[in-house]
């Protein structure tokens, strides 16, 4: 099998199992997305979202349910040795196989970061039960390395909506609301990933120039939005049909064309932000509060004090006045915790 090679890419027409261990080295991928096959009868979604099947691409290969939980632990195991100490791991899954998936997980050294909801339109429509609309993505982590986590990639920490909420916070939530995309007319993989739900992850978790590896490609949207975004990537995809329709439309891709449309920021001008507090410093804040308290000031003026002098935001003030038991102390306090949270 001859793999084809891109500026940005290598991708392989072959299984995920034996293609990584030919030919991806261990420790060298610095993020993981991927959404395997959910075994046969595991997911109709596509029958109501894609309306018209003509334009679905064949060859799309399913796992035996009595296979999948062997399958889940072949292939993580070989996504575990190809990342790199502090690399991530997202693996978008329906709830039908997610214990296989779990079982996988729990077999490796990779630590869980988050278990997160994805919640998209389109559920399946149902009469005597709940309409299933969401997937989980279980967020992994390779220890023994920095990972990368871009706190501010997409909002900053001060940024607000109107209601005074953080932009940031919500973001980082881990219930993602994000519709699936409808493509109508398009040559497409049965599910194929949103652009949004892909730009989300590796904003968060890679920078430019990252290697980021998709076992399953099916339709290649891993693959295309980490093109836009200026990241490497490699995968596999065992369907010919699927590998050559989609490496021809990989070939047309412009590196870096999905970045002029991302959100810019205002990033915090905070010197410490998301640090872990020293004992010393969460002196040095009980004195400092102890100060301001005496003089009168109210809650929202010592926080934001407290914020200047110790290049921290809101929230991060409040939490560690709370941990050193100061919050409940302040006399005036026109200001209530709801108004920050
Ligand atoms: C859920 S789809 C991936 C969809 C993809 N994330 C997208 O957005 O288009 C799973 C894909 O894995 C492929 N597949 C199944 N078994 C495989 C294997 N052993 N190695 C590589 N690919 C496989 C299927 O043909 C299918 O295209």
């Amino acid at each position: 099998m001859t793999p084809v090679s891109l500026k940005n890419g290598a991708f392989y027409n072959c299984d995920c199992i034996t293609g990584a261990r030919e030919y991806i080295p261990d420790n060298s991928v610095d993020l993981i997305i991927t959404d395997p096959p959910y075994g046969i009868n595991g997911d109709k979604l596509h029958k109501h979202y894609n309306r018209n099947e003509e334009f679905v691409v064949g060859g799309y290969v399913e796992i035996p349910q009595n296979e999948y939980a062997d399958f889940s632990i072949l292939w993580i195991t070989e996504a575990e040795r190809v990342l790199r100490p502090g690399g991530s791991l997202y693996i978008v899954s329906g709830y039908t196989n997610l214990i296989d998936i779990l079982n996988a997980l729990r077999n490796t050294r990779l630590n869980e970061i988050n278990h997160i909801i994805w919640k998209y339109n389109f559920g399946v429509f149902t009469r005597q039960k709940y309409v299933s609309s969401h997937y989980h993505i279980l967020f992994y982590e390779k220890p023994g390395g920095t990972r990368t986590f871009n706190l501010e990639s997409r909002y900053g920490l001060d940024e607000r909506n109107g209601e005074n909420r953080s932009l940031n916070n919500y973001d980082r939530e881990d219930v993602w609301v994000i519709n699936r995309e409808y493509k109508p007319g398009q040559v497409k993989n049965k599910n194929e990933l949103p652009t949004k739900l892909l730009i989300k992850m590796m904003q968060y978790s890679s920078n430019e120039g990252d290697l980021i590896c998709d076992f399953f490609l099916g339709g290649f949207s891993t693959a295309k939005v980490a093109i836009g975004l200026n990241r490497r990537v490699t995968g596999f995809e065992i369907s010919c049909g699927m590998f050559e329709t989609k490496t021809r439309e990989i070939a047309a891709i412009i590196p870096g064309n999905l970045i002029p449309g991302l959100r810019n920021p205002t990033v915090s001008t905070l010197e410490n932000p998301g640090k872990a507090w020293t004992d010393d410093e969460l002196q040095r804040l009980k004195m400092g509060f102890m100060r301001l308290n005496v003089i009168g000031m109210t809650k929202k003026d010592i926080i934001a004090e407290l914020g200047a002098e110790h290049g921290r935001g809101r929230f991060a003030i409040l939490n560690a006045l709370k941990k050193i038991n100061c919050y409940n102390d302040v006399k005036s306090s026109p200001v209530t915790l709801d108004k920050f949270s």
